[in-house]
């Protein structure tokens, strides 16, 4: 026998445990919209809105295609256009911006908070007035819940309020996550979501969602989700879009959804786990008090003068996956380089770029495995 064989790498994010955990659960919810065949707009949409609305306590919930296209909709609800400013953290998923651009507005980027990773308010405030000054209308923050964690909405909703901005929430990778006491879902005009399959609540392709307490508001963008359509069908009252989720998906989210409070509790089992390992020899994620996370990333920094290539090499030799979100800022992407950013620069942005690096995390990571990951990490370093 072999007494070398090296063990099975660990998986990244693991959707094939959870496809077993939940086993017939989906495959009977997937065989009843194939016998009722309304593939679109079928009973499982309206039945996976209420159930969302009632795990956040939004009031509305407008189920949508994907992360992009929830962002994209409250931005044309709200008739964002040229000669508009949208201030974004620069520190995040690409689409954040790209919407704003998409709609011939300008995306402004501002700085993120060491600590948090997300939207520095001071940065925010200099993001208004770099915007002013260059003859601009700031109307809108997007404020980027990163990783699975809350920004600072009182901050940013009262800086927004006082400034006359209002604030959509992409809260695309913190679904589950709280602000006080309160769910994600709550805080701004509106909040957005993915669905995306390695998002903490994922489908089984694209999917998304915009959450709302303004009733006005989710029936422009339930207009807006179907070309702008109103009460008559072929009337359309504005420009839309067809960014439907399609009943299929949202059979398989009302399945997740069930389990999600229980997947959500063992990542944290898991990040408790990680910064005991760990807090010695990296810079370890942050909750900020009040605050909870669904720890869509596990991401560390390393120590200055670690090489992170050569970091992720040694431990891809160990079987042990890593990635690194985002190796570039928005504001230092080919795409989006000539776009404002915030006077003053976006100095921790650049350094999160260059020494952050995320470990695996889901929720079937069990203890041995977690072992296994901290132990590559102590090695290499
Ligand atoms: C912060 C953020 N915003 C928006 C999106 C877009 O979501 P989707 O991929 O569902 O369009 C993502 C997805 O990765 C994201 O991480």
């Amino acid at each position: 026998m072999n007494q070398h064989l090296t063990p099975p790498p660990v998986p990244f994010i693991d959707v094939v445990s959870q496809r077993e955990r939940l086993g017939k659960s989906i495959d009977d919810a997937v065989s009843r919209v194939l016998s009722h065949c309304q593939f679109i707009n079928g009973p499982e949409v309206t039945r996976l809105e209420a159930d969302l609305a009632a795990f956040c306590g939004a009031r509305h919930v407008v189920s949508c295609a994907s992360g992009t296209d929830a962002l994209l909709m409250v931005l044309m609800a709200k008739g964002v256009g040229p000669g508009d400013a949208v201030l974004c953290p620069s520190f995040t998923f690409c689409a954040t911006g790209e919407v704003v651009a998409l709609l011939g507005a300008t995306p402004v980027f501002v700085d993120v908070d060491e600590a948090t990773f997300n939207m520095d308010v001071e940065s925010l405030k200099r993001g208004i007035a770099t915007a002013r000054r260059l003859g601009l209308k700031p109307v809108a923050v997007i404020a980027v819940d990163l990783f699975g964690q809350s920004a600072d909405h009182d901050a940013i909703g009262t800086l927004a309020e006082a400034e006359g901005l209002f604030v959509l929430d992409d809260a695309a990778q913190s679904f589950g996550a709280s602000y006080k006491g309160r769910r994600l879902g709550a805080f701004g005009l509106a909040t957005a979501t993915s669905f995306f399959p390695a998002k903490p609540l994922g489908c089984f392709g694209d999917g998304g969602a915009i959450f709302t307490d303004d009733a006005t508001f989710a029936e422009t963008l339930r207009s807006v989700r179907v070309h702008g359509q109103g009460s008559d069908k072929y009337d359309n009252i504005r420009i839309g879009l067809t960014a439907r989720l399609d009943t299929m998906q949202a059979a398989i989210l009302i399945e997740k959804l069930k389990i999600f409070e229980d997947e959500i509790a063992a990542r944290n089992k898991v990040a408790d786990h990680y910064a005991r390992g760990l807090r010695d020899v990296v810079a370890v994620p942050q909750v900020v008090a009040g605050c909870t996370s669904v720890w869509a990333q596990y991401t560390i920094r390393l120590p200055k003068g670690v090489n992170r290539d050569g970091f992720a090499a040694a431990l891809r030799t160990r079987g042990v996956p890593t990635a690194v979100y985002y190796p570039k800022s928005m504001h230092q992407q080919t795409a989006y380089r000539d776009f404002p950013v915030a006077d003053g620069g976006l100095p921790v942005c650049e350094r999160l770029s260059a020494d952050v690096i995320s470990l695996p995390m889901h929720a079937y990571l069990d203890e041995p495995t977690q072992a296994r990951v901290i132990e590559a990490v102590r090695s290499a370093l």
